[in-house]
Order: C-alpha cells, then structure tokens, then sequence
C-alpha cells in the first residue's frame, strides 16, 4: 500500500530511543543533560522495564572486599565467555566499569555498605582473583534488588534532565532511505491506537531481549525482541543469536529468578542424596562456575536420576546455613519469592530451582560505540543514524556466554558510550533529513494487514507454539536431529503467523494490536537462534552440542551473522586483538 506522509502526524527529535530500560536510560541522560530533545519510548512505564528483575549486582573491580583489578575482570569475562567475545570490546567494558559504578553512586543509587562506607561487593559465578586462582567479590549489590535501584536512579536523574518520555508507546518498525540511513520510527500509542513517525537524526534502539521465544523464561512479558525484529525486517542481520544463557537457578515450574547472589552469599545446590554436586564438576569455584557449566552440571544430574521431588526433575538451592539474619539483609526478595513461588521458607527449607532461560548474548552487530554494523566482504560499515545498546545489542562483550553481574554492567557502560558518541556527532548542527515518501510503509501495511486477514490463527496460539518449539529443540543440551527437526516446526509456524487474525474485529483491543506486531518480532528472533544453532557444529559457551561435545576453535571461532531475507547465514572473524593489552589465548575451560 502506498503510505500518504500527511496521512499520519509527525515528531521531529534529534534522537529517539526505544527502551526505558538500564541502557536506554544511561544513553537519553548524557544525550538530555548535553541538551539536546530526546525522546524514550517504553511499552512499559520506564522503572517497569526488565532492568528493574536484575537482582544480584553489577560487575566492577572496585577492590573494596579484596585485591581486584580490571585486567582480571577482563580475563573472567573472555574465558566465560568460551573465547567468542571480542577482546577490544571486553577491554573496554571492564576498565570502565569502575568510572560508570562511582558515577552511578554520585547520581545517588543506594548501594549496600561496608562499615568503612565503601561499596559492598558479593561473589558472583565465574569472577576471580588472579586468572582463576580464587573467587574474588567484584558484584556491586544493592540488597538483592540491584536493577531496581538502578533503574530509579537513572529515571530520576532523567526527569531533572527533562528527557521526553513516550510511556505506553510501542515502536513498529524503522524508517529508512534509499540511502539506507535511519530517519527514526514509526510507533504505536497503545491507549489510543495513534500511529505517529517519530523523526530522528540518531535512532537508538534498547528494546532489551527476546526471552519470550521460550517456554520457561525469567524474562518479563515485554520482552518479546522488538528491536531484533525491526532490524530484521530492516534488511540488518542478528549476530550471535544461537547462544542463550540459562540461568541455574529459576524457581521450579514459576520460571522466577533466583539470583546467583545466593549462592554468593554462600548457598549451595544439592541433589536428591543430599550432595553438594557441584564439588565434582567444578573443585575450585563450585557453585560459583559460570552460568553455562553450573547449568549443565544441574540438567546432568537430574538425567542421572538424582533430580529432587516426585518427578525427580529440579535440585535444591540450599541457603539455611546462611542464617536468618544475612538472608533478611542480603537476600530480602529470595525471601518473598521463596514465598510466594515455592511456598518455601528460605531460612528453613531449601528452594527447589531449575535451569531456566535467563538471557540473549546475541543481537544488533555494534562497535563499541553503539553504532550498528553490517559486515560486506570483510568489511564493517556502520549504519548512519542507527544505534544498538544493552541485551538487544551484540557488541560483543558476553561472547558464548555472560558473566553474572556483566549485564548490568553492559547497559550502564554501552549506554554512555553510545550517549558521547551521538553528543560528539554535532546533532544540533544538522537538521532532519526529508523523509521519504515511503516512510511509513511497512509499518502501515503490517497494520493494515492484521485488520483485513480473513486468517483463521490466534495470535497466542501461533505464540505458544514457538515458546514450546524453542525450549523443546532448542535448550541447554542440543543434537542435529532437535535442531533440524525444530528449524521445520519454527518456519511452519513462520506461515502459521501470516494468518493470523483478531476474533472479532468489531472489538479488538489495541493490547491485542500489541500482541499481534509482538509475534511477528518473536518469530524472528526465534528463527535467527534456532538457524544460526543448527549451522554451529561445534559446543561453546551456551551452545552445548551433544553431536560435537568439543569446542572446534578452528573452524568455528567466528561469529554467526543472521539475516531474516532467505533465512541466511554468513560469518564474520572474532576480534582477538583487545586495545592495549596482550591476547588471552583459548585454553580449555576448567573451574
Ligand atoms: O543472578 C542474578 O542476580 C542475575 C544477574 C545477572 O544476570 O547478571
């Protein structure tokens, strides 16, 4: 259909992000407090947005409990994440995360405290002291509600900063030129069913993740990929999409996350003889190896019959022995949640949990700047007018699989960069450019579309059927014959989700509308992971194979890039090269 630009109303910004989260926050506060007009659209009010279930802490080597320092920070972060992150990046993460952790506490985030007032830091899973040598406690934590307080301290700050927030405005797709740059986007006020271009000069997209392609998830409704899905449907490829990280500890049959700060506080997992299992597959960091290990180590004993309760299918997160006291301190939500989602008391009954899909290291292919990349021939070229920022983003710092505590980490450090670099592009100088006559698109005709299919397929249904297809095929252990088998089902589902259409269209709420623009950004993160899974013949990080048990880092130490037209994959070289420091070679990976 042809879209008539006066046809719908228009907004001009000198920057749009889309996400209220940890990271569109940090960006709008340095783009507002350099004065400049920016907009933040949030499907959710913006301290509801997912940042705000991170619990256990964000990574810095502050050094406040014990000798730290960023290089060993550094080292944790490249071998947990299989040696597929890119070092230049990694570096750059983990010598700022000190500067951006002091910022945070200036801008008035209340921290728990040392005695001596300085920052309190627990233990998290993987972080250690000398290359692996120890575990060192490097995760900043305010209580057991980290991301809360973040998340209120950058809204806040926002406000004074008088950033423009959208609330209740969901983003439907990219406005580009024939160029190819970015012109801002097209957007849906979900009260009102309003469509309005929001006009641009720098697009940031911090949509967050997609983890609701799968059945079992930590993740908040929200979470549904919308950014994955306009930069799909852009032409822009997802990098990285077949590592997911499954969170140990998810409350059994609730999904609920239970941070890892438990078990840095020192609770322990127990199988059904009472052992602390995790003494054999990890002597010197036990239950504090990485996400990946602790995961598989847990899935391996409930395969081997020693899974807890009657269908012997979780293990048990035992906390007791912490004492009523610290548990009240520290670990203050574990508490309710214990309460509320297990009906256990933690302080005297150990919580039944299982590994649970917890977050995406793939996404949008950005340089540290948190300009988006595509790669042609070798060669990155960055999409004028296009950012990528936080869990929607692929910079890539998490490699094959995060670090606990980095994701904050993440937001906070790419939110700020991304922030300077659209500060020192001059913004105020340029004017919009003209938008084109089709502007408005492919955003109208997906609209247009859902109100006229005579289609016969509910939108959950079509939902729900790639949530069970992706956590049936696709989860913490993987074989050709899931991955093959699953890659059908998703791309019939593909064909499924054409046709769908409202019941009755005299009624249709515009959380319907919602829904609908949100499946067709599930199906394509769900077809990025599951084909870019099928194509890695090879284990790493999160992306556990049982055909290919063995890391292969001669054909496979390349990153995975994911495009929607054709369903098509292409690979592009991990960056060995760190910005001032020497490499860190493979190694196996042993804890
Ligand atoms: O376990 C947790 O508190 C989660 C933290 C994270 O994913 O970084």
């Amino acid at each position: 259909m042809a879209a008539i630009k006066s046809a719908i109303p228009s907004r001009r910004f000198d920057a749009v992000i889309v996400g209220a989260g940890g990271s569109g926050m940090r960006a709008s506060l340095q783009l507002a407090e350099a004065g400049l007009n920016v907009a933040v659209l949030s499907k959710v009010f913006p301290t509801r947005s997912h940042t705000v279930a991170a619990q256990g802490g964000i990574g810095a080597s502050l050094g406040n409990m014990s000798e730290d320092n960023w290089f060993w920070h550094m080292f944790d972060t490249v071998k947990g994440g299989d040696y597929l992150g890119d070092q230049d990046a990694i570096e750059f993460m983990c010598r700022e995360a000190p500067k951006v952790v002091y910022e945070l506490e200036h801008f008035g985030m209340p921290f728990d405290r040392n005695a001596d007032g300085t920052i309190y830091q627990r233990p998290f899973g993987g972080h250690t002291a000398n290359f692996g040598e120890k575990p060192v406690q490097r995760a900043c934590a305010a209580a057991d509600r980290t991301g809360h307080a973040l998340l209120h301290t950058l809204y806040q700050r926002n406000v004074r900063a008088r950033t423009h927030f959208f609330v209740e405005w969901m983003a439907i797709d990219l406005i580009r030129d024939a160029d190819g740059d970015v012109l801002g986007v097209v957007a849906l006020e979900m009260e009102t069913g309003e469509v309005m271009m929001l006009e641009a000069k720098t697009t940031i997209f911090a949509t967050g993740g997609a983890g609701r392609i799968f059945a079992a998830s930590t993740n908040a409704f929200i979470n549904t990929g919308d950014g994955m899905g306009m930069a799909a449907r852009a032409g822009l490829p997802l990098q990285d999409m077949e590592f997911w990280q499954f969170h140990p500890t998810g409350v059994s049959g609730a999904g609920v996350l239970i941070t890892e700060g438990v078990r840095g506080e020192g609770g322990i997992l127990i199988n059904s003889q009472g052992e602390r299992f995790m003494e054999r597959y990890a002597p010197t960091l036990k239950d504090l190896a990485p996400r990946d290990f602790v995961s598989r180590s847990m899935d391996q004993e409930i395969k081997e019959g020693r899974g807890c309760g009657p269908n012997k299918d979780h293990v048990l997160l035992d906390l007791r022995h912490i004492g009523a006291d610290t548990i009240q301190k520290r670990l203050p939500s574990i508490l309710e949640i214990g309460h509320k989602f297990a009906n256990v008391d933690a302080t005297k009954e150990p919580i039944p949990v299982v590994p649970t899909i917890h977050y995406q290291m793939g996404g949008i292919p950005t340089n540290i700047h948190g300009q988006v990349v595509t790669t042609k021939n070798g060669v990155n070229e960055v999409v004028n007018g296009l950012y990528a920022i936080g869990e929607c983003a692929c910079v890539s710092v998490h490699g094959a699989n995060r670090l606990g505590t980095n994701s904050l980490l993440d937001l906070i450090v790419f939110g700020r960069a991304a922030g300077n670099h659209v500060v020192a592009s001059n913004l105020k100088t340029r004017s919009n450019k003209e938008l084109p006559k089709d502007a408005a698109d492919l955003a109208l005709s997906r609209l247009s579309k859902l109100e006229n299919s005579t289609g016969t397929e509910r939108v959950q249904d079509v939902a729900n059927a790639i949530r069970s297809t992706m956590q049936q095929y696709c989860g913490v252990f993987r074989t050709d014959d899931l991955l093959q088998t699953g890659l059908g089902k998703i791309m019939e589902l593909d064909e499924r989700r054409k046709h769908v259409s409202f019941k009755d269209k005299s009624k249709v709420f515009n959380t319907a509308r919602v829904e609908a623009l949100e499946l067709d950004n599930l199906i394509e993160t769900a077809k990025a992971t599951i084909t870019s899974a099928n194509a890695r013949k090879e284990s790493r990080g999160a992306h556990a194979h049982r055909d290919y048990e063995k890391r292969d880092d001669e054909n496979w130490m390349k990153h995975t890039l994911w495009y929607s037209e054709g369903n098509r994959l292409d690979y592009k070289p991990v960056v060995t090269k760190p910005l001032t420091v020497e490499t860190f070679q493979p190694k196996a990976r042993t804890f």
